[in-house]
């Protein structure tokens, strides 16, 4: 794992849209896989802005997001679809039907699933963009699941709940469910850029770095992805820097 630790949350975003751009520029038909979350907000701002002043185009890019809240869709403001389209989709030339993300009002939620499932299958990611859960969760992938995991429903854990309360009026309005992306998905994509800010990640960092690869840490399993790169600012990164 290529390991970056930068000065602050402006320094990470710098370099996440320059990997992004990289790829964006330099793939045929490029496939990006999305985050929502407060982690990649400030990235999402800088790739608006290459794109409004004419130096990247998202014309060509397919985008697939990790996860989507059970019950919520593009109508209510706390939605991942909705985050997506207010925070870059709606802000750049990305063609609408080249944006994907799971359903959440969907009724049949395994059929949604497995509909995501062969969609990724088609849709391989060239870069696959991911925060950082406290918990060590990637996507919606929490603590104890399978690394051979595909698209699939989780109730969301208790810590995940309290970490995402901030984004919900009350946190009883938080969904207890939600569907994502599995880890499987995710490690094949073909190269992977892990974000992380805040001394809330520092730990989470340091076991997904230098933990046992284990499922109890979801994030510890791109220790074996060959072309993984992680960007945290100096406070996320803070256990890093004191091994020796
Ligand atoms: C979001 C996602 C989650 C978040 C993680 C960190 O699509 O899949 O794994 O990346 O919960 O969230 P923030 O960035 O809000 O700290």
């Amino acid at each position: 794992m290529k390991i970056l630790v930068v000065k602050d949350y402006y320094d990470m975003s710098r370099l996440a849209a320059q990997a992004v751009a990289e790829v964006v520029t330099g793939t045929e038909k490029p496939v990006l896989g999305l985050a929502t979350g407060s982690t990649p907000v400030g990235t999402y701002k800088l790739l608006v802005e290459m794109c409004k002043t004419g130096k990247l185009s998202f014309r060509n890019v397919t985008t697939v997001n990790l996860d989507e809240y059970v019950g919520l869709g593009k109508r209510d403001e706390q939605s991942y679809v909705h985050f997506m389209h207010e925070n870059f989709f709606d802000r750049t030339d990305i063609p609408e039907r080249n944006t994907n993300l799971p359903n959440g009002l969907a009724k049949d939620l395994d059929k949604e699933c497995a509909r995501y499932h062969d969609l990724l299958g088609e849709y391989r990611q060239d870069l696959q963009i991911l925060g950082l859960g406290s918990n060590g969760h990637i996507g919606f992938n929490e603590p104890n699941t399978s690394f051979e995991s595909t698209t699939h429903v989780v109730d969301l854990s208790q810590s995940t709940i309290r970490d995402n309360a901030r984004f919900f009026p009350h946190p009883s309005c938080v969904p207890t469910r939600a569907i994502t992306m599995g880890i499987a998905e995710i490690m094949n994509s073909k190269k992977i850029l892990v974000l992380a800010n805040g001394a809330n990640k520092a730990d989470a960092v340091y076991q997904m770095v230098y933990g046992e690869i284990k499922e109890n840490c979801p994030a510890s399993v791109l220790q074996r992805h060959p072309e993984c790169t992680l960007i945290v600012d100096e406070t996320a990164g803070a256990r890093l820097l004191n091994v020796k």
